[in-house]
């Protein structure tokens, strides 16, 4: 009984203690509010901001995964300047990295 007790101790400490949130969390509490938690952008500033839909795979060949990199580490502008999506700052770039082959998973 005590074995069990210790050992769900350590599972409970190692989950708690890995330090950067996993993408798929991430996703959501950065992404999900222009582009959906589905990646279709059906949200309210998806469709202001006349989102693509990454789930479709044309939308998904316009840009390398370097450029994801830059749009989620710079953030992009359009054609006047303005800026469509905003820079994301409150994540490390290896959870932005992260981020990439999540985004490629939208993909259906
Ligand atoms: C403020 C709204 C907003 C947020 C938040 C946002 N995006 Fe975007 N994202 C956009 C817009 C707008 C575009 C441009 C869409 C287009 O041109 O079709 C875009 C484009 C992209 C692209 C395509 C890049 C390119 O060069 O075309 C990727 C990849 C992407 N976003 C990933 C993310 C990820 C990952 C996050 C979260 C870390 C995120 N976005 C958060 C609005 C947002």
């Amino acid at each position: 009984m005590k074995k069990v007790k210790i050992l769900a101790l350590i599972l409970v400490s190692t989950s708690v203690s890995s330090f950067a949130a996993d993408a798929a969390s991430n996703w959501k509490e950065q992404c999900a509010k222009c582009h959906g938690d589905d990646g279709k952008g059906e949200t309210k500033m998806g469709r202001k901001l006349s989102i693509g839909d990454l789930t479709e795979a044309k939308i998904q060949e316009k840009f390398t995964d370097d450029q994801a990199f830059k749009a989620i580490k710079l953030g992009l502008t359009d054609s006047s300047g303005k800026t469509t999506m905003k820079a994301i700052e409150n994540i490390s770039d290896e959870e932005m990295k992260a981020l990439i082959p999540f985004v490629r998973g939208l993909k259906k």
